[in-house]
């Protein structure tokens, strides 16, 4: 029987590259997504994943809607913790509400998605939670406090459960994306894009693709003695 994965965010950007090679290795597939019918019925048209909405800031829908998708589907082997927003600003400008949402978002997601998945992967003895983290929680950007602040919240959450996770034969990793090329970072002014493509070793981007493998790998059994680590695949911009 195939192992069934779960990725919040999964129906674009990064997500829905990691959702569709998931799905091609043989896992039974759902995706979650917050707000854009139209986008993720797409989606399921063109791949067959099975996508659900909820906003993974609210823990109450977290659990209902893991419920569901445990009944469709069947109980939840991996976990790709993707889900995540910005909200820009230098910080004098920040408002409460632009660190607020993007920490419900990017850091207590987090928690809410984990935390009623993780009894049944403890009771099955086998389990893979991933996160996807930042290269801006681990050097800091310009602008994003909120996000850099949330994104390493993420990768200490990871080394902390991993320790929790180890004995019962579940691993926690976190990845940290560089730039890649998504409608986020698209949505960086041309101007800003280009310099920071300009501190990118390899001279450009990412793809999604790229960070699919990195998940691909760290949700296999070969990966089974990696726990609590933070893979970066930033193309060199910074080295940890
Ligand atoms: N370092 C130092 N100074 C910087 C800077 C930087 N990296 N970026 C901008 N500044 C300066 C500007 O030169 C400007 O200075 P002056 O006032 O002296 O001209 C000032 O900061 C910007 O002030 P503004 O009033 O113009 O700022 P704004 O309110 O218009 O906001 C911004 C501009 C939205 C923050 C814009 O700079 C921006 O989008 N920056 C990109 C931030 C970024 O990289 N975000 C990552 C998004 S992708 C992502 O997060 C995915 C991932 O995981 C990698």
């Amino acid at each position: 029987m195939s192992r069934i994965a779960l990725v919040t965010g999964g129906s674009r950007g990064i997500g829905a590259a990691i959702s569709k090679a998931l799905k091609a290795g043989g896992y039974t597939v759902a995706a979650t997504f917050s707000s854009n019918d139209q986008k993720a019925e797409e989606f399921t048209e063109e791949t067959g994943i099975k996508t659900y909405r909820w906003d993974v800031a609210d823990y109450d829908a977290c659990a209902s809607g893991i419920s569901k998708i445990e009944s469709d589907l069947g109980f939840i082997d991996v976990l790709v913790n993707n889900a995540g927003i910005t909200r820009d600003a230098p910080f004098h400008k920040m408002t409460r509400d632009q660190w607020t949402d993007v920490m419900r978002t990017n850091l207590d997601g987090v928690f809410n998605m984990t935390h009623p998945i993780w009894p049944g992967m403890r009771n099955r003895k086998f389990g893979r939670i991933i996160n996807i983290s930042s290269i801006n929680g681990q050097k800091g950007q310009f602008a994003q406090t909120n996000y850099s602040a949330a994104k390493a919240g993420d990768i200490g959450f990871t080394k902390a459960l991993a320790q929790e996770g180890a004995r019962a034969g579940i691993t926690v990793n976190a990845i940290c994306p560089g730039y890649i090329a998504t409608e986020m970072v698209m949505a960086v002014p041309e101007k800003i894009r280009d310099s920071i493509v300009a501190q990118i070793p390899v001279g450009r981007l990412g793809q999604a693709s790229e960070i699919a493998r990195c998940v691909m790998f760290l949700a296999s059994d070969e990966a089974s003695f990696i726990t609590g680590t933070t893979l970066t695949a930033n193309g060199g911009q910074y080295m940890v």
